[in-house]
């Protein structure tokens, strides 16, 4: 049995073929909710964003910024309009990863070549994308180095209110915010889905859902039984709720609109 493997799926695996120790720390990922006051080291943060810079961005395009907030009234006030979450205010610093194409404004404008593409959904999703797979480059990185992460989707709570308190020009967005610290606690590994209900082999084929599901929700409630939190509900019952109604996303509900004021029109 594969111990790295098996936490992940919380029950035992074994694969022919080998580990490294990138795979290992991968598999060892745990989200971090409280962290030590430290700050980071000189350099750190620096080096940290060069392994986000380093992730594959859409036709170099390069379309995200990150707006990295350490001053304390600042976070917490960043963390009072994100979902009021502590985490906020406890890691060292906040990292705002946010969706960003007034660059490319910039460019279109500087060449006088008009910039009406930017006005697409298609731009936003590529800026999206962009930021989310530099914010995981520096999260691992972050990780090999022995800090915490934890992705932060309430920064998306009050969008208007992130985006004045941080200054964003028009066509910048917050998609999400990311903490960054020293752990103040180890963390637990969570366990994933099956993997044959995520890899489909040349084609999509769902024939088996319910019990694989059913057995993930099992394995979900010994998890959290085995951390004394008997009483959260597994996988089947906590994902339906997020998605019951759409009071359940709260003031996301209306991020159409948002983003429209804050320069993306998604035409
Ligand atoms: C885009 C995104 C937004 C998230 N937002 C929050 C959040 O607002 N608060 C929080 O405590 N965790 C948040 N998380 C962390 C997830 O809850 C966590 O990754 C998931 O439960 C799996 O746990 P693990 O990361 O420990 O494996 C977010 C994760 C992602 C990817």
């Amino acid at each position: 049995m594969e111990q790295p493997l098996s936490a992940r799926y919380g029950e035992p695996v074994d694969l022919p073929g080998a580990s490294t120790a990138v795979l290992d720390l991968l598999l060892a990922h745990r989200s971090v909710r409280g962290y030590r006051p430290e700050p980071l080291p000189d350099g750190c943060l620096e080096r940290l964003v060069a392994a986000a810079q380093s992730a594959s961005t859409s036709s170099n395009l390069q379309t995200y910024s990150i707006v990295a907030v350490a001053d304390p009234e600042r976070k917490a006030a960043v963390a009072a309009i994100s979902g009021n979450q502590d985490l906020i205010r406890q890691a060292p610093v906040f990292l705002c990863f946010c969706a960003d194409l007034s660059r490319l404004a910039f460019a279109a404008e500087r060449q006088d070549t008009g910039s009406e593409a930017l006005d697409y959904l298609e731009m936003f999703l590529m800026s999206a994308l962009d930021a989310a797979l530099a914010a995981q480059n520096l999260a691992v990185a972050a990780e090999s180095l022995g800090l915490g992460i934890c992705y932060v989707g309430g920064a998306r709570s009050q969008p208007l209110a992130l985006a004045e308190l941080l200054k964003l020009p028009p066509r910048v967005f917050v998609v999400f915010g990311l903490a960054l610290g020293w752990p103040a606690e180890p963390g637990i590994v969570k366990g994933r889905l099956p993997q044959n209900e995520v890899l489909h082999r040349e084609t999509y084929d769902d024939a088996g859902r319910p019990e694989r599901l059913a057995h993930y929700d099992e394995l979900s409630r010994a998890g959290y039984a085995a951390q004394g939190r008997a009483e959260l509900p597994g996988w089947l019952h906590h994902s339906a709720e997020r998605i019951a109604g759409a009071a359940a996303l709260g003031p996301r509900a209306t991020l159409r609109q948002t983003l429209e004021a804050l320069g993306f029109p998604l035409q």
